[in-house]
């Protein structure tokens, strides 16, 4: 599967965020990822529904919209989105999971489930039908900075092969959460195909934005 980079706008400087979409633009990465927390899903807030609606009136490039939010079921019409972008829920959000991926995919965008890295891939035997994608978590969601879940890597070769197996080939595998330089190659190793990447990657402080996504793209 072709390799995918979804740079976690949360992790940007956002005293620079037209210039950094400038640099994602010319850069072509495949996904602006936007983690959005109502600080009951996660003890945290981040980026909301104007933020959201900002950057689909000034970006072209595809969202990948996390929703780290309760009953998000009730709640995407709160959000700007539609064709070519990417909508993840919560496995551990909602009592109605499969309803959430059929609203998501009536509003044209692409249903994705993420699941916190204790959250077992049986989970999701029921929803292979409706989504186009898994949302592994390497980390457990509510903040940038932290460390790789280790035990997520050999999730995500589980999960590759449980797809590849059942006829699932075209479900891709998101990572997110220290997909680091070194881990991203790990990841990808393991099957990922689409790597948030945020400060541990390409955010990381000591080259430029632009450096560090050509040197992300060379290891994933
Ligand atoms: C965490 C978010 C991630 C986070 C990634 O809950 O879902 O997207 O921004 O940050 P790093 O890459 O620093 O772990
Ligand atoms: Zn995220």
């Amino acid at each position: 599967m072709i390799k995918k980079i979804s740079p976690s706008i949360m992790c940007a400087d956002y005293m620079d965020l037209r210039k950094h979409i400038d640099i994602f633009t010319n850069c072509g990465v495949e996904y602006i990822h936007v983690d959005v927390m109502d600080g009951s899903f996660v003890p945290n807030y981040t980026l909301g529904t104007d933020f959201v609606k900002a950057l689909k009136k000034n970006s072209k490039i595809p969202l990948d919209i996390h929703l780290m939010i309760n009953n998000p079921e009730n709640k995407l019409d709160w959000f700007e989105f539609g064709e070519g972008d990417y909508v993840s829920v919560h496995y551990e959000s909602t009592k109605h999971l499969q309803k959430a991926t059929a609203m998501i995919k009536e509003r044209r965008a692409k249903p994705m489930v993420a699941i916190n890295p204790a959250t077992p891939i049986i989970m999701l035997e029921n929803v292979l039908d409706d989504i186009d994608g898994v949302l592994v978590m390497t980390v457990n969601p509510g903040f940038a900075g932290q460390k790789l879940v280790k035990s997520t890597l050999k999730k995500i070769e589980v999960l590759r092969e449980y797809l590849d197996k059942n006829g699932y080939e075209h479900i891709e595998i998101e990572v997110d959460g220290n997909v680091s330089f070194e881990n991203a190659t790990l990841m990808s190793t393991a099957g990922a195909n689409i790597f948030v990447a945020g400060t541990s990657s390409v955010f990381e402080k000591s080259n430029s934005l632009e450096d560090n996504i050509k040197k992300f793209r060379s290891v994933i």
